[in-house]
């Protein structure tokens, strides 16, 4: 009997490249976004990559209880895959009640949801819970730091209210946290890849849009860090590798192979890699020479941070597998997608 997995937010850079190995894997799933944050061009992607032309999409908000129930009771969902949310760390500063009543809202009414079904749970985490950590890498027991924006701390509070609301249902309700660190690229058919709206505020973005012309020049923000090239280090992690790990995840709960009710891993690829690096190497491998400056320090920026991934590989059995250079290659292949070249 196939399961069904409802992505919400599945119109979305992660949630459509999860729709995607979800198929390919086997799974039923329905599709729930509100569009706010994206427009129909992942979703139609989708539909080219896997051949399905009849997957469902429910155009919808997860702060509208209503439709989340009807939602509910109109599928077999076996599990939920809760990716709604704002993300843009910037606006959450600017923004705080927009982002904690969006996301909690819509993430609350979720998990009631998905408790009265006995659906299980996968949250959509980051290592932005971690914020500066005091050594690297990390891993999933190291301890959480206070959010540097209201955006990272609706992680941190959606992730208490998972871990809280598993423990009071005694075995009724479980759940997963996935922490991502860094997702970058695009899916290898340069059919469905990161689609930021306005100025992106994520660095490959940024360097795919200067590179084909449509940004001027690429600041890197701040080259006097304590790191060997003075930028900032990071844990990217490809999207297609990313996406494969809630397949992991998904069959790991719906097959009975949690080992606890509430569980969390750390996804991404144990590779701390530089700004510098990343920029040096999305040159190298395309062979485009990127307009870049060096420019003062972001604030809330954390110097460096890589994952630990030991626990990920070895209870789900996933690892990242691709390679920064293909995972650039892919980025820039999808640029050109989107500049019809
Ligand atoms: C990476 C590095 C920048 C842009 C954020 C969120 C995290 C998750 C991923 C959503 C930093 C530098 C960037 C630019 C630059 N988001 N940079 N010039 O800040 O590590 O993580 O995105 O889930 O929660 O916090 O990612 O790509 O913005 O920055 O030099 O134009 O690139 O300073 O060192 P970040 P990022």
């Amino acid at each position: 009997m196939k399961k069904t997995v409802l992505v919400s937010g599945g119109a979305g850079f992660i949630g459509s490249h999860v729709t995607v190995e979800l198929i390919q894997a086997g799974y039923d799933v329905v599709v729930a976004d509100n569009f706010s944050n994206c427009d129909r061009t992942c979703f139609e992607g989708v539909k080219r990559i896997t051949g399905k032309e009849d997957i469902p999409l429910e155009v919808m908000d997860f702060c509208d209880m209503e439709a989340v129930k009807a939602l509910f009771q109109k599928y077999p969902i076996d599990a939920v895959i809760h990716f709604a949310a704002y993300k843009a760390v910037g606006e959450s500063v600017a923004q705080p009640l927009k982002y904690y009543k969006n996301n909690l809202t819509s993430f609350l009414n979720v998990l009631e949801a998905a408790q009265e079904k006995g659906s299980f749970v996968l949250f959509s985490s980051s290592a932005t819970v971690y914020g500066e950590p005091d050594s690297v890498p990390v891993t999933e027991a190291t301890p959480r730091k206070p959010a540097t924006s209201p955006y990272g701390n609706t992680k941190t509070i959606c992730e208490d209210i998972l871990r809280d609301t598993v423990k009071a249902s005694e075995g009724k309700l479980k759940g997963i946290l996935l922490r991502y660190f860094n997702p970058i690229g695009a899916h290898p058919s340069a059919l469905i890849g990161e689609l930021p709206r306005g100025v992106p505020n994520n660095l490959v973005p940024f360097i795919t849009q200067t590179a084909i012309g449509k940004r001027e020049c690429l600041s890197i923000f701040g080259n006097d860090y304590p790191t060997p090239d003075g930028t900032c280090l990071r844990d990217y992690i490809d999207i297609v590798d990313l996406a494969k790990a809630h397949v992991f995840a998904v069959s790991r709960m719906v097959e009975g192979k949690m080992k606890q009710d509430c569980e969390v891993f750390n996804v991404g690829t144990g590779r701390p890699v530089s700004v510098l690096e990343l920029v040096n190497a999305f040159e190298k491998v395309n062979g485009v020479k990127l307009n870049y400056k060096f420019a003062p320090r972001r604030a809330g920026d954390v110097t460096a941070i890589w994952a630990d991934p030991t626990l990920a590989n070895t209870e789900m059995g996933w690892k990242a597998t691709r390679t920064v250079e293909e995972t650039l290659k892919a980025a820039w292949a999808w640029e050109k997608h989107l500049a019809g070249k």
